[in-house]
This record gives structure tokens, sequence and C-alpha cells, in this order.
């Protein structure tokens, strides 16, 4: 199976990206990779706050920018936040990252996954975030459909319909 584009969507201010996220955060499992990708301000870390809400995380979300990875304990699953943006923090996602985490009981979420794409599963979800406008971003959502294709049509379904014109 190839990696397909799942869902695209716009999102028209900060609240609909984190209420997004959160809904998408209730559906996870243990060992589910996110792998996050766009440039600086797109969103990113405000889609993985959102992710947190919906994982019932009451901690406050950092970026992981020049520490590689916070943990959070979810009402049910972990979540392990990386940002592989700096110099050299390649090796270390893969070292403190790669198998270990990824076989674990934890959801990871990676910004900045295309610097390390190479050690990320396949079966990850991949997320394009596009800066569009001042409060506006795209979401591209790729993936095996199996198993993202329907946890994302569920998710759409919920998302209150935009003004496309
Ligand atoms: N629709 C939107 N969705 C997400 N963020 C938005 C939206 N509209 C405006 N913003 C703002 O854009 C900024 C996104 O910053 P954020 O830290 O999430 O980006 P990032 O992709 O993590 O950047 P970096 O690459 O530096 O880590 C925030 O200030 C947020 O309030
Ligand atoms: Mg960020």
């Amino acid at each position: 199976m190839e990696p397909v584009e799942l869902l695209r969507l716009t999102l028209h201010d900060e609240e609909r990206t984190r209420a997004l996220a959160a809904g998408l955060g209730r559906e996870l499992w243990a060992g589910c990779v996110l792998a996050l990708a766009g440039d600086l301000g797109s969103g990113k870390t405000t889609f993985v706050r959102g992710l947190a809400e919906g994982m019932e995380i009451d901690d406050h979300v950092s970026s992981p920018t020049y520490t590689l990875m916070h943990s959070y304990q979810g009402a049910g699953l972990e979540l392990f936040h990386y940002d592989a943006w700096m110099e050299g923090r390649q090796k270390a996602v893969l070292q403190e990252g790669g198998e270990g985490v990824l076989d674990t009981q934890g959801v990871v979420v990676v910004e900045w996954a295309p610097k390390v794409a190479q050690f990320l599963p396949e079966k990850s979800l991949q997320i394009e975030f596009h800066h569009r406008s001042e409060n506006c971003r795209e979401l591209v959502f790729m993936g095996l459909a199996d198993p993202w294709k329907a946890i994302l049509d569920g998710l759409s379904e919920r998302v209150a319909p935009v003004d496309e014109s």
C-alpha cells in the first residue's frame, strides 16, 4: 500500500485547528506516529496543543525545539512530542525516538518530520501545514488508507462546514 492524500482542510482560525486536533487526539492508540511538516509558524505546535487537549493532558504544551522531546501523560496514553528542527537532532530522534519509542505505550508526534522521514514508520500519518493568510491554514493529511481513512473521514464530518468561496 502507498500513502495517499486522505483529507485536505482549510482552518480559518487557531480554535478550529485546535478543535480538529483534539478530535484526532481522542482517536489515537499506543504506537501511532504523526509526522508534521510545514514552515515556521504554520501551526504545528498549535495542533499538538489541540491533540493534547483531546488526550486529556492538562499540562501546557511548549515547543521542544531546544530539548528535542517533551512527554505528557494523558488520561489513557502518554504523548511524546518531538521537534527535529535543530541541526544534529536527526540522529538523536533516531536513537531516542526510533524503535524504542515507536514501539511504545504512547503516541508520537514529530514537528519538522521531513528531516527525520527515513526514521519514521510507513504507517505514520503525515500532516502538511500551509500558511494561507494571517489566521488561515490549510492542512493536508497523507498516509495509508488503513487505518487512517476511516478516522479522518469521521473527523472531517465533525468539522463545522466553512465557506470556501
Ligand atoms: N488557523 C490557524 N491554525 C493554527 N495556528 C494559527 C492559525 N491562525 C493563526 N495561527 C497562529 O499561528 C501561529 C502558529 O505557531 P506554531 O508555534 O503553532 O507554529 P509551528 O508550526 O509550530 O512553528 P515552528 O516551526 O516554529 O515550531 C500561532 O501564533 C497561532 O496563534
Ligand atoms: Mg512548533
